[in-house]
């Protein structure tokens, strides 16, 4: 299998090295056959390209059997022309490959609960799924832009839009993951659907097919609905209430990074999105954080962690997936701490940089 590295910018080139030295060990030491390509994506492209995707960089996309993903952005290029920002490179390469669903996993690492700014009796065994829309409501509704109108007064808009077809699709992926995870838990599946359908119409037809389908298809399933507010807050005064969430894009978006800060840190959570034939990109929820860039600061786990993840869902290579997954929480055993997960108030931890945690995570799959 074909598998494409797209570093990206900021810390996006700290941790994919360390990713990729991970994926390297697995490959020879589980003998998966993997072979490995590179590409730009986001702003080093714009610099080398003009555009932050580049045909190139696409068209190896295509061809490889997964993809892995850095992160994209950074102050250099946030006041050149909205349409080729870093992140339109992004978006534009979920949407060309098709990558509808995005699952965010917020788990608990129970090394981490004191990291977390909530107390650990709220978190403790913490395991939700966020299956986020990822190819259509705002993001890409169209019309979009700002104009200026005849009075010389600026106009901003976005359109929020779904379709039946939409939703369906991403419906039955988060009513089959509530099914599978309900079988290796033993426990009931449960589906939580997160809407505003108490104010905007896109979204009442969201909460409308969701549930029609629920009747039809997923009676086995236990299907809630909730407002988009509160849901933000039932995260934070109750998360163990949800096991799997299914939201549009732009919710999707917020209430992902709220689930990972529960965890300590959005630096632990990974992310796959998948097309309808379960092709994949793979990326860490957080974003390119110039602000530590090339410092040797960043936590290197989401992005290795969704080295497992790509291991899992596409190579369907269990046991790799499984020991890498084990070898980040012996290194989280033995005290080592990025800054970002660094509880000061807990003893025997030592503060690491990006590149020794890569290295510890390697040493403990050797
Ligand atoms: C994410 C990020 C992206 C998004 C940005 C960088 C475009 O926040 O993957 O969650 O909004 O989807
Ligand atoms: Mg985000």
């Amino acid at each position: 299998m074909k598998i494409l590295t797209l570093a990206g910018d900021g810390i996006g080139t700290e941790i994919m090295s360390q990713a990729v030295a991970v994926l390297n060990k697995v490959n020879d030491k589980f003998e998966l056959g993997l072979t490995l390509d590179d590409a730009l994506i986001g702003g080093c492209a714009i610099d080398e390209h003009g555009v932050p995707l580049p045909d190139e960089t696409l068209a190896k996309a295509r061809d490889a059997d997964a993809v892995l993903l850095g992160a994209v952005g950074g102050y250099k290029w946030d006041t050149i022309e909205r349409s080729i920002r870093p992140e339109r490179g992004l978006l534009k390469i979920r949407s060309e490959l098709g990558l509808f669903a995005n699952l965010r996993v917020a788990k608990l690492y129970p090394q981490l609960a004191g990291a977390s700014s909530i107390k650990p009796e709220i978190i403790n065994g913490l395991d939700l799924l966020i299956v986020r829309e990822l190819t259509g409501g705002i993001y890409f509704g169209e019309p979009r832009g700002i104009e200026t109108l005849d009075n010389g007064d600026k106009h901003g808009y976005n359109t929020m839009t779904y379709t039946t077809p939409e939703i369906k699709r991403i419906g039955k992926v988060a009513f089959e993951m509530a099914q599978t995870r309900a079988k290796a838990s033993g426990k009931k599946a449960k589906l939580c659907s997160v809407d505003k359908a108490n104010v905007l119409e896109v979204t009442e037809l969201w909460k409308q097919t969701i549930t029609e389908m629920g009747e039809a298809d997923y009676r086995d399933v236990e299907l809630s609905h909730m407002y988009a507010d509160n849901a933000c807050m039932q995260l934070i005064k109750d998360p163990k209430q949800f096991d799997v969430m299914v939201t549009g894009n732009m919710f999707g978006d917020i209430l992902s990074d709220e689930a990972g800060m529960l965890t300590g840190s959005i630096g632990m959570l990974p992310s796959a999105s998948l097309d309808e034939n379960g092709k994949g990109m793979y990326e860490p929820c957080h974003g390119s954080a110039p602000d530590i860039a090339g410092q040797d600061k960043a936590n290197p786990l989401a992005m290795i962690l969704s080295v497992a993840m790509m291991l899992r869902y596409t190579v369907k290579h269990e046991e790799s997936a499984v020991a890498i997954e084990q070898a980040v929480s012996d290194v989280l055993d033995d005290g080592l701490r990025t800054g970002d997960i660094l509880d000061k108030s807990e003893e025997g931890l030592s503060l690491v940089g990006c590149q020794a945690m890569g290295e510890a995570v390697l040493a403990k799959l050797a």
